[in-house]
This record gives C-alpha cells, sequence and structure tokens, in this order.
C-alpha cells in the first residue's frame, strides 16, 4: 500500500540542538562573519583562502556534533510516510540519522567540485577535511566548496518546487523563512493539505498553517504523535 508523501523543509533550526549555530538567532554565524566575505560569490572571487578557511572551520565543527532527537524523529515518520526532507543546510545530519532522501538547496559542507567541471564533486573525508587555494583534484584542477553562496543561483529549487506540489503533508521546521527562493517552497504545496511549521521564534506565515511554537526535537516528538496512525 503507498504511503502517504510527507515533505520536510528545514533550516539551520534543525541543527540548533546539535550544538550547531544558526544565521540570524543571536550570535549566530552571521553576527561572526561577514557573511558577503565568506558566503557570496564576489566574496570567493575577492578572497578566495578566506572562504576556504570558513568552511573548513564549519568542517570542523561538524565533525564534533551529532544528529539531534529531531532529526531520528523525522526518520521515525519513515515507519508511515513517504518522507522526502528538503534543507537549506550544508549539514550532513539528516544523512547521519538515517533520513533516507534528502534534497540539499545550497550544497553540501562535506563536498567540494572542480571549478573547471562543476559536475566532478568530491566527498572529503574527516582524515582530510580542509581545502585551500592550493588543493588541486585528480585532474590537476582547483577546487572549490560545493556550497551555493549568495548570488548564485539554486540548481535544486526546480525538483524541490515538484517535491513540494506532491506532499500531502508539509512539515517547516527551525527556518526564518528570510532566503528566497526556499522561503517560497510553501507556497507550491496543494492548498488544503496540512501544513505545520515547528519554530521556537517563528517568522509570520498564512492563515492555515499549524504553528508548533517550540524546539525542533520537542515539535517532532509532538508532530509524532499527530501523524502516526
Ligand atoms: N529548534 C527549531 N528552530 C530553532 C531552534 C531550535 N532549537 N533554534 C532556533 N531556531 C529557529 C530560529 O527561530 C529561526 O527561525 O531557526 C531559525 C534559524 O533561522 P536562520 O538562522 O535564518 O536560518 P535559515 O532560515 O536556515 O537560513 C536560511 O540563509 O544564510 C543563509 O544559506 C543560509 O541556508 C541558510 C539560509
Amino acid at each position: 500500500m503507498k504511503k502517504p508523501r510527507l515533505v520536510v523543509l528545514t533550516g539551520a533550526g534543525m541543527s540548533a540542538e546539535s550544538g550547531i549555530s544558526t544565521f540570524r538567532d543571536s550570535g549566530g554565524l552571521w553576527d561572526n562573519y561577514p557573511v558577503m566575505d565568506v558566503a557570496s560569490h564576489d566574496g570567493f572571487v575577492r578572497n578566495p583562502e578566506l572562504v576556504h578557511s570558513f568552511y573548513n572551520t564549519r568542517r570542523r565543527e561538524l565533525m564534533a556534533v551529532k544528529p539531534n532527537a529531531g532529526h531520528s524523529g523525522l526518520v521515525e515518520l519513515e515507519k508511515w510516510y513517504d518522507v522526502d526532507i528538503i534543507t537549506q543546510n550544508v549539514d550532513n545530519l539528516h544523512e547521519r540519522a538515517g533520513s533516507l532522501k534528502v534534497l540539499h538547496l545550497h550544497g553540501e559542507l562535506m563536498k567540494v567540485r572542480s571549478m573547471t567541471h562543476p559536475e566532478r564533486v568530491y566527498t572529503l573525508t574527516e582524515e582530510n577535511p580542509d581545502t585551500s587555494t592550493a588543493t588541486r583534484d585528480e585532474y590537476g584542477d582547483p577546487v572549490r566548496p560545493h556550497i551555493v553562496f549568495f548570488q548564485e543561483a539554486v540548481p535544486n529549487i526546480g525538483p524541490a518546487m515538484d517535491i513540494v506540489s506532491q506532499a500531502d503533508v508539509l512539515v517547516i521546521i527551525g527556518t526564518s523563512m528570510a532566503v528566497y527562493p526556499a522561503a517560497g517552497l510553501v507556497d507550491y504545496a496543494r492548498r488544503g493539505i496540512p501544513v505545520y511549521y515547528i519554530d521556537p521564534n517563528p517568522a509570520p506565515v498564512r492563515d492555515g498553517i499549524t504553528v508548533l511554537r517550540t524546539t525542533a526535537t520537542e515539535g517532532v516528538r509532538q508532530l509524532i504523535e499527530i501523524l502516526r496512525p
């Protein structure tokens, strides 16, 4: 029997309880780093070494943390739902928790790609998580973080819209809904399906969306009680 489709849109708040700081909460990443220097196309052109070291630091932070109960709760929902995770996060915590279908909108921290052949994508190991402007791939070409910088297109937004349009249930977790096109995905859900938004400090959303004003771990626990058959 075909399982109903549950689509989960996650943001930095999903990983907050794992110890990874969000971007826009006080003390967040963009309070400590000038975003346009370390996460934009122009910033990478201006000072690629700074950008490489920024992502090296974030990779080492990621290697020191693990998925939280929110991530594993989403895996539990796969018992009853065909679950697609669409995440703005570049961490690999959904995958490490066991989620089977994860679509990254803004890239993947543990990956780099060739600057001359962008289809050549490489996964870094915990033994060698660092890159620099001197790093070369097996063809001798320089590499860059496999991250969607500000000012760059979001190649996976089309597939993401398609997945959201097929959702029977839509859940949004831990995002300030501040960055487009990701923030617009909620508008691609069919009218009338149940939509839940889990966030302790939620952004304003349209009527009809059920807001669970709590953390990801507590919200996913409540969600399982609501959605389990
Ligand atoms: N559980 C759930 N949500 C939380 C928690 C928590 N424990 N702690 C904080 N939050 C919420 C905040 O209330 C906020 O709404 O997580 C959200 C974090 O918002 P942002 O820091 O703006 O992160 P996000 O929405 O993912 O940013 C989108 O912006 O900088 C770019 O590419 C970057 O993917 C990122 C995008």
